[in-house]
C-alpha cells in the first residue's frame, strides 16, 4: 500500500546539467536537462538577482517589495565560459555558474577573492499538500563569517548560530528570542574577511533562515512555496550593502514632517475628551515638550473603524482643533477588522463591493478582533486600497487628524490557532490571485500602504504620517513603525535597543519601541533609562496598555520627571541633526542608527557589540540597560570622542567605564563634528528659530558635516526649496578652518549661527571671515568660552592662534 506520507515526501531534488544558455539584455538564462531554469539578472554592477523555476515556466514577475524607483543599469557586463562554468563579469563581481549543477560562486573582481558560494545551492521538494515547491538554498559559510539584519528579531546583533522563521505574527509580550514576531524582512548582511555582502530573499511565503545553526559551516534559507528568488548585493562596505538594499526596496516617499520627530504620548486608552485634554495640559504645565497625542481603540463607537464614540468625544473636530491650537497633533488608531454590522456603513460598503477576504470555497473570512466578529478587507486588491484610502477623508480633511496608526494588521485574529487567517483564505495580490500562504506576510504592508495613500491625499499639501505594526520589506516607503507589545522589564529595554538597530540595518529606519514597555508597569528608574534610549530612536513614543497604571513622564515623581524632561528637551534641541539624518536616509538610504559593525566593520571588536550605536553620523550613544547603575563599560570605535556632558576626550579602539547617574547617559560626539541645535520648544514650530546653534568639536584633522532644513512640512523641498549646508572643518595645532557650501533655495528664518567651539587647543588671536579680519566684538566673542555669532552666509571662517 502506498501511504500519503510516502507520496508527499519525495526528498530533495537538484538541477541537472545546463543544456542551454541565452542572454536577454541584462538577464542570462540557463536551462538544465531536468527543466530547471535560472535567470541571473544584472541589476547593477554589485547587485545580481537569481531566480529559479523547476517547471520550465516562470510565474508572473511581481513583487510588493521592489520599488519602482530601484536603480538599474551597469557599467560592464561580459559572459564567458570555461570547461566547467559560465562566467559573468561586471565591474564589481565575477559570478561562476556551474555547468554541471547550476551552483553559483561569486568573487570580488578586484582581487578575485571568494565572497559567497553555493554549498548544495538551489534545491527543492515538491509539496504534495499545496502543490508547488518548498524552495531551498544553501551556501557555505566562509571562515569567521558573521550575519546581521532580518528586521525586528529580538536577538543579539550577530545572528550567527541561530535559525529564524518569517511569518508576521501578533506577539503580545514577546521576549528575547521569540520568533517569529511582527515583521518579515528577509534580508541579511554577511561579513567575512573585512568584506560584506547581503542577501534579500524576496519570497513572501513563510520563509526560514539558518545561520550555521543546523550545520556549523552552512547558511541556508528556504520558503514554503513560491520561487527561489533572491538578490545578491555586494559591498564590500556593509553600509553600501544596506544602502543598495534600501535602494531596491525603496526609501520613504517623502521626508517626515518635522513634528513627527518630536515626542509622542500614547496610552491604551486616553478617554474621554477631558482626560485627553488633561494629559495635554499637564505637558504644557510641566513644560515637557510633546507634539502628538494618541487615541487608541476606545475613541471609536464599539471599535468600529472610522466612527467616534459620541459620549466620550461629542465633538471630535473641536477637540482636535483645540489640541492643535496648543501644538498637539492628534493621531488615531485604525485596525483592519471591520465589524459585521449591517447598520455600519463601512461594513455595508465593503460587503456590497465584494472587498472582504473569502475562504477557499466561498464564505467570508470571519474572525474575532476588538469589535467582535469581523470581516477583513483584502488590501492586496488595488480597488480595496483605493476605497480604504478614501475612508480617511472625514478623519483627516474634516476632523483634522494628523496621523494614523495601523495595528493588528498581521492580520491578528483572536481565539484561533495561529492567531491569524487560515491558509486557504484567498487574496487578489494585485491580480496574481493566491492563498493566504503567499499573502500573509504582505497583508499588513498593503494595509499600511492604503492608509498612507489616504493620508497623503487628505493631508495634502502637508506630508502624511502613518505607523504600522506589521511589515514586509519595502514597507518603509510608506510608513513608520513600532516594535509592538513589549514588556516593562530591563531586558526589554535591551531588546528595544537591538530591534531599533536591526530595523535600521534592514532598510527601515523610522522605528521606535513603546517607551517604558507596553505590558506591565516600569518603575521610575526603568522609565527614565528607557526615555534616554528612546530619544535616540527615530520614532519616539511612550505607549502602554494602561491597565497596569499610569505611564506619563510625570508618573514617577519629580526627580524622574526632571530626568525625562531633560532628555526630551535634548531630543528637541537635536531636531535639526535628526532631520538631517532623516534626509540622508530618505535621499540615499543611509540608516539613521548604525550598529558599530555597520559603522566600522574593519574593527573586529565591533562584530559582536550590541549596546553602543551611532545616532546619525556623529553621535555615539550607549544606553544604561540595568538597574542601580551609575555608569557602564562601553566600547569606543576608532577616533576621538567628546563626552557630551564634560567635553572630556576619549580615544577609540578600547572599552572604558563611563559614569552615568540616572540623570545622565553615555553620549559622545565624534571629534570634528558640527552638531546643529534648535532652542528647546514645547512643540515643533512653537518658536521661530532666530539663530542656529552649532556645537563644533575640534579635531586635529578634517571632518565634514551637513545641516539639512526645509519648511518642516509640505512638498516644496522637492522643488529645490531646501537648505543644505555642507561644512568642511579642518583643525591644526594653531588654527581652525570651517568652510561652508550651501545649496537649495530655502531661506531659513535665522540670520546667524552661534558657533560653540569645544576643545579648541589654543587661545584665539585672530579671526578671518571670507578672508577679512573681523573684530571679536562683531562676533560677540568674549572670554574663553569660544562662542561666536556669525552671519550664516559665510563661506570660510578662519580662526588662528
Ligand atoms: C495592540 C497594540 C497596542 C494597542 C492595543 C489596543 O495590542 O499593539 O499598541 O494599544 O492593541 O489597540
Amino acid at each position: 500500500m502506498i501511504l500519503n506520507t510516502e507520496l508527499e515526501y519525495k526528498g530533495n531534488m537538484f538541477p541537472a546539467k545546463i543544456v542551454s544558455y541565452q542572454k536577454h539584455i541584462d538577464t542570462l538564462v540557463f536551462t538544465t536537462e531536468n527543466n530547471v531554469i535560472l535567470h541571473v539578472t544584472v541589476q547593477r554592477d554589485s547587485v545580481l538577482r537569481f531566480r529559479y523555476t523547476t517547471t520550465g515556466i516562470f510565474e508572473n514577475d511581481f513583487s510588493y517589495a521592489i520599488s519602482r524607483h530601484a536603480s538599474r543599469g551597469y557599467n560592464f557586463l561580459e559572459v564567458s565560459e570555461d570547461d566547467d562554468h559560465y562566467i559573468i563579469t561586471t565591474s564589481k563581481l565575477i559570478c561562476h555558474v556551474s555547468k554541471l549543477d547550476l551552483r553559483v560562486a561569486i568573487y570580488d573582481v578586484k582581487d578575485n577573492s571568494l565572497i559567497c558560494e553555493d554549498e548544495l545551492g538551489f534545491h527543492w521538494e515538491e509539496s504534495y499538500e499545496f502543490g508547488g515547491d518548498v524552495v531551498k538554498m544553501s551556501k557555505t559559510a566562509q571562515p569567521g563569517e558573521s550575519y546581521y539584519g532580518l528586521g525586528d528579531k529580538p536577538v543579539d546583533n550577530n545572528l550567527k548560530g541561530k535559525r529564524f522563521e518569517n511569518w508576521v505574527t501578533d506577539s503580545y509580550a514577546y521576549g528575547r528570542d521569540t520568533d517569529p514576531i511582527y515583521k518579515t524582512i528577509p534580508f541579511y548582511t554577511a561579513l567575512h574577511n573585512k568584506k560584506s555582502y547581503g542577501i534579500f530573499f524576496d519570497n513572501t511565503f513563510r520563509t526560514f533562515f539558518d545561520f550555521c545553526h543546523e550545520r556549523r559551516n552552512i547558511t541556508s534559507f528556504w520558503a514554503h512555496g513560491g520561487e527561489m528568488n533572491y538578490y545578491f548585493i555586494y559591498g564590500p562596505e556593509m553600509s553600501d550593502v544596506v544602502v543598495n538594499y534600501t535602494d531596491l526596496t525603496g526609501k520613504p516617499h517623502e521626508m517626515p514632517a518635522l513634528w513627527t520627530l518630536g515626542y509622542h504620548q500614547c496610552k491604551w486608552s486616553y478617554y474621554p475628551e477631558s482626560n485627553v485634554k488633561a494629559i495635554a495640559a499637564k505637558f504644557r504645565e510641566l513644560q515637557i515638550p510633546c507634539d502628538a497625542i494618541y487615541l487608541d481603540i476606545d475613541y471609536m463607537d464599539g471599535f468600529r473603524c472610522f466612527t467616534w464614540n459620541k459620549e466620550h468625544f461629542p465633538d471630535p473636530k473641536r477637540m482636535v482643533k483645540e489640541l492643535a491650537d496648543d501644538g498637539f497633533k492628534t493621531i488615531v488608531i485604525i485596525d483592519p477588522g471591520i465589524k459585521i454590522d449591517m447598520e455600519y456603513s463601512v461594513f455595508k460598503e465593503g460587503l456590497d463591493n465584494d472587498y472582504f477576504c473569502k475562504r477557499a470555497d466561498g464564505p467570508y473570512m470571519k474572525g474575532k478582533v476588538w469589535p467582535g466578529e469581523c470581516y477583513f478587507p483584502d488590501f492586496t486588491n488595488p480597488k480595496v486600497r483605493e476605497w480604504w484610502s478614501n475612508l480617511f477623508k472625514e478623519l483627516v480633511e474634516d476632523i483634522g487628524v494628523k496621523g494614523v496608526w495601523n495595528d493588528m494588521n498581521e492580520p491578528a485574529v483572536m481565539d484561533v490557532p495561529g492567531k491569524t487567517f487560515p491558509n486557504d483564505v484567498r487574496h487578489d495580490y494585485d491580480g496574481n490571485r493566491c492563498s493566504h500562504r503567499k499573502a500573509h506576510n504582505v497583508y499588513g504592508m498593503q494595509m499600511a500602504r492604503a492608509t498612507y495613500q489616504g493620508l497623503k491625499k487628505f493631508s495634502y499639501p502637508k506630508r502624511p504620517f502613518v505607523i504600522t505594526r506589521a511589515a514586509y520589506s519595502g514597507t518603509q516607503r510608506y510608513t513608520s513603525s513600532w516594535t509592538g507589545d513589549n514588556v516593562a522589564t530591563w531586558d526589554h529595554l535591551n531588546i528595544a535597543n537591538l530591534q531599533a538597530q536591526r530595523m535600521c540595518m534592514s532598510g527601515f529606519s523610522f522605528i521606535g519601541s513603546d517607551i517604558g514597555g507596553f505590558a506591565e508597569q516600569p518603575n521610575g528608574e526603568l522609565y527614565a533609562r528607557w526615555i534616554q534610549l528612546g530619544i535616540f530612536h527615530p520614532f519616539c513614543r511612550t505607549h502602554s496598555s494602561g491597565d497596569h497604571g499610569e505611564q506619563e513622564p510625570w508618573t514617577f515623581g519629580t526627580s524622574v520627571t526632571d530626568v525625562v524632561r531633560k532628555f526630551i528637551e535634548l531630543r528637541y534641541q537635536l531636531l535639526p541633526y535628526l532631520y538631517t539624518a532623516f534626509w540622508r536616509y530618505v535621499e540615499e538610504g543611509i540608516p539613521i542608527l548604525k550598529s558599530l559593525v555597520l559603522y566600522d566593520q574593519a574593527d573586529p571588536h565591533t562584530h559582536y557589540r550590541n549596546d553602543e550605536f551611532i545616532f546619525g553620523e556623529k553621535m555615539l550613544v550607549c544606553p544604561i540597560t540595568g538597574p542601580n547603575q551609575q555608569g557602564r563599560r562601553m566600547y569606543f570605535p576608532q577616533g576621538d570622542w567628546f563626552n557630551l556632558w564634560t567635553d572630556e576626550i576619549v580615544t577609540g579602539g578600547q572599552e572604558l567605564w563611563v559614569d552615568a547617574d540616572l540623570d545622565s547617559m553615555p553620549i559622545f560626539i565624534k571629534s570634528g563634528a558640527m552638531i546643529p541645535k534648535y532652542p528647546i520648544q514645547q512643540y515643533v514650530g512653537e518658536k521661530e528659530i532666530d539663530e542656529l546653534l552649532i556645537d563644533v568639536y575640534f579635531k586635529n584633522g578634517k571632518e565634514s558635516s551637513q545641516v539639512y532644513e526645509d519648511a518642516t512640512d509640505g512638498y516644496d523641498y522637492k522643488k529645490g526649496r531646501y537648505s543644505l549646508r555642507n561644512f568642511k572643518l579642518q583643525g591644526k595645532e594653531n588654527e581652525l578652518i570651517i568652510q561652508q557650501h550651501k545649496s537649495g533655495k530655502f531661506m531659513t528664518t535665522y540670520k546667524t549661527f552661534k558657533l560653540n567651539i569645544h576643545g579648541l587647543p589654543f587661545k584665539i588671536k585672530t579671526i578671518q571671515i571670507d578672508n577679512v579680519e573681523t573684530s571679536f566684538n562683531d562676533l560677540n566673542l568674549n572670554g574663553d568660552d569660544n562662542t561666536l555669532i556669525i552671519d550664516k552666509e559665510f563661506t570660510e571662517l578662519h580662526i588662528m592662534a
